[in-house]
């Protein structure tokens, strides 16, 4: 169970402290938006690359771009633990989660809510983790959809079915009040923004999201 803070509630004038500020996460989870995948717009490569000047916690980068073929590689060249890309923003993820593979880097699959993951269920192993959105991707606070609970129970499902170990990460709206349902779907890697971030003590509540999910988890899982 791996719960990975968003920065993007964060304070973007004091990132190295904001990242300080929770010691016990497993990696820090950073939101790259263009304006075009989605309507918001935050940082990019030259910020990530400052961020892994001053952190030794493992960067989880989440592009929300269009043409995720053509930028993703610059991220994995940076030396990212995970690049996590978009499948409706790519015209060739397989190839393109083979190019950051052969890089050293973890590749993700990232589905929008309404998107199905059963077009790629028998293209599972070529990823390390499958990032599903858990609300519309674009900001953070925004309220946690139940409707994507069965999409994570199935997705589960597929992992197992293909004998592979990749991770499930859910994003959106985690928080005490949700991690729970995604623990017992089968989810395993918790993105949490602005749960954490909103926390008195930040890293208090990364360790509280970790044990409620490793509690609600699946016998076995
Ligand atoms: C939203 C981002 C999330 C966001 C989550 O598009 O991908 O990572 O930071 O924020 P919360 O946890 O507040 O929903
Ligand atoms: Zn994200």
């Amino acid at each position: 169970m791996q719960i990975t803070p968003s920065i993007l509630n964060a304070d973007f004038a004091n990132l190295q402290r904001e990242i300080e500020r929770v010691p016990s996460a497993d990696m820090i989870h950073v939101d790259v938006m263009d304006n075009h995948f989605v309507p918001n717009l935050t940082i990019g490569a030259p910020v990530v690359e400052s961020l892994l000047r001053v952190t030794s916690h493992p960067i989880d980068v989440h592009l929300m771009i269009a043409d995720a073929d053509r930028w993703a590689p610059e991220y994995a060249e940076l030396g990212v633990a995970s690049v996590s890309f978009h499948v409706e923003a790519t015209q060739a993820p397989i190839r393109l989660a083979r190019e950051i593979r052969r890089l050293g880097v973890r590749a993700s699959l990232g589905l929008r809510p309404a998107t199905p993951i059963e077009p790629y269920a028998d293209l599972l192993s070529e990823f390390d983790m499958v990032l599903l959105m858990t609300v519309e991707p674009g900001f953070g606070g925004q309220a946690f959809l139940d409707g994507v609970l069965p999409k994570i129970a199935r997705t589960r499902q597929l992992v197992r079915a293909g004998g592979t170990s990749v991770a499930i990460q859910v994003d959106g709206g985690v928080s005490h009040e949700t991690i729970e349902r995604c623990a017992a779907a089968g989810a395993d890697v918790f993105v949490a923004g602005s749960a954490v971030y909103s926390a008195a003590d930040p890293d208090a509540m990364v360790r509280e999201l970790r044990a409620l999910a490793e509690t609600a988890a699946p016998a076995g899982a």
